[in-house]
């Protein structure tokens, strides 16, 4: 007990005995903390958790002040913005904080995600922490994809008409489908409102719960690491995973530095670049919305824009729309559809070392085939990658079959 409270630095008996009495403090530190054993060989890849952390906390505070001052009415939407970036003190950092927070948000949670294709977190026993981790991906999208109205420019607008209208397409619910999601017969000022709903708590809300359960699987079975091997099978007499160091304050010290650069580069691109050049904040969306002039090229932000390709990609509406949704859906599947025996990258063989990095590169050429007009060589260019992203899915449980593996260490290896 005295050891438990000198970690937290209170004396027996004194307050924090108090609070421990009427509350599990120093247990869910202990739990969670600085008796959570993580293994000692993480990488640069292990960051982006965290970092996808303090991306929420950004992106949940500059929101708030944002709201303080946003109008979520159609005649008022736009010009409350302008005023944000021109009279409100600290209006415009707050305003690209938030706009340069939501790209960064993708940033990492696609490198997060990659991560756990790298050494395959998704496997046994982490299926579950995939799985949540691909609801919170899905809610993400609904946010920022309900987000970007608000602002009410043109490619708030016409984004937003062509994403909803893709609904339209499944037979016989699909009109009133539209209706229900937009609330009117065109986009409106009741469709701005409720997006307004959605984005500013309901949607946050999920998040919120569903990054609290996203850690709370993850410490029930310990996280992954580069190895991919389970530090839990070597212990010391005293119970201590002998590859493992407390994630306070071992880890959490490491991650402060990730963290610290993190937010220089962020900084950097607030202050310098905000807008990206039209990748961030599209130039089209400083105009206001106007419901009778369409923009001559209609792209979502680049986040958003390798499933566009896939969606320009089939002729038909329906079929593009049905693809689209599959190439978001199918990650989910991957910790049944990767059959090989081993986790990571390091002892697989050249067959899914290949796939993988096929599928990569696959993954930003889409993206940016997403930002070109959808016509000539740019659509059967989409073709060829959409085939290709399909297949690196649906071709999984065979090549991880018969791809050769190493042999994988007892330990794990600490490149120092
Ligand atoms: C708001 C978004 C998210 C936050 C705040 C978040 C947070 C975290 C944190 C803090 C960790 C532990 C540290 C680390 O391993 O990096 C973690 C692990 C993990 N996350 Fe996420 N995550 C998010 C989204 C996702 C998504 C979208 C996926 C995948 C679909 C995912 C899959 C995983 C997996 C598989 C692990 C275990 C990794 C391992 O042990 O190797 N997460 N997450």
């Amino acid at each position: 007990m005295a050891r438990i409270e000198a970690e937290v630095g209170k004396p027996q008996g004194g307050f924090m005995k108090w609070i421990d009495d009427r509350f599990p403090f120093t247990e869910t530190m202990k739990y969670h903390a600085t008796e959570y054993y993580a293994s000692k060989n993480f990488n640069i890849w292990y960051v982006f958790g965290v970092l996808a952390m303090v991306v929420l906390v950004i992106q949940l505070l500059t929101g708030i002040f944002l709201t303080m001052n946003y109008k979520p009415a159609a005649a008022e939407a736009f010009a409350s913005v302008e005023y944000i970036m021109r009279d409100v003190e600290w209006g415009w950092l707050i305003r690209y904080m938030h706009s340069t927070g939501a790209s960064f948000f993708f940033i990492v949670v696609y490198l997060h995600m990659f991560r756990a294709m790298l050494y395959g977190s998704y496997k046994k026993p982490r299926e579950l922490i995939w799985l949540i981790g691909m609801l919170i991906f899905f809610v993400l999208i609904a946010e920022a994809f309900a987000g970007y109205l608000l602002p009410w420019g043109q490619m708030s607008y016409w984004g937003a008409q062509v994403i909803i209208s893709l609904f339209g397409a499944i037979p016989g619910i699909g009109e009133a489908l539209v209706e229900i999601i937009r609330g009117d017969y065109s986009i409106s000022d009741i469709t701005l409102n409720r997006f307004f709903a959605l984005h500013v708590i309901a949607l946050p809300l999920a998040l919120i719960a569903l990054v609290f359960v996203h850690i709370v699987a993850l410490h029930e079975v310990g996280s992954n690491n580069p190895d991919g091997v389970d530090i839990k099978k070597h212990k010391s007499p005293d119970g201590v995973p002998l590859d493992g160091v407390a994630f306070h304050p071992y880890h959490t010290s490491k991650d402060l530095v990730a963290i610290i650069v993190f937010l220089i580069i962020f900084s950097g691109v607030v202050f310098f670049a905000p807008e990206m050049g039209g990748y961030f904040i599209e130039h089209a969306n400083f105009e206001p919305a106007n419901m009778t002039a369409t923009p001559e090229h209609i792209a979502p932000v680049w986040y958003f824009t390798p499933f566009y390709a896939i969606l320009r990609a089939v002729p038909d509406k329906l079929g593009g729309a049905i693809l689209m949704a599959a190439a978001v859906l199918l990650p989910v599947f991957l910790p049944w559809l990767d059959r090989a025996r081993v986790k990571s990258i390091r002892y697989r063989g050249w067959i899914y070392r290949s796939a993988l990095g096929t599928f990569a590169v696959t993954f930003l050429v889409l993206g940016w085939l997403g930002t070109m007009p959808a016509e000539g060589i740019y659509v059967n260019a989409a073709r060829i990658f959409t085939a290709l992203y399909f297949a690196f899915f649906l071709l999984m449980p065979y090549y991880t079959t018969v791809d050769k593996t190493k042999p994988v260490p007892d330990r794990v290896v600490y490149h120092g």
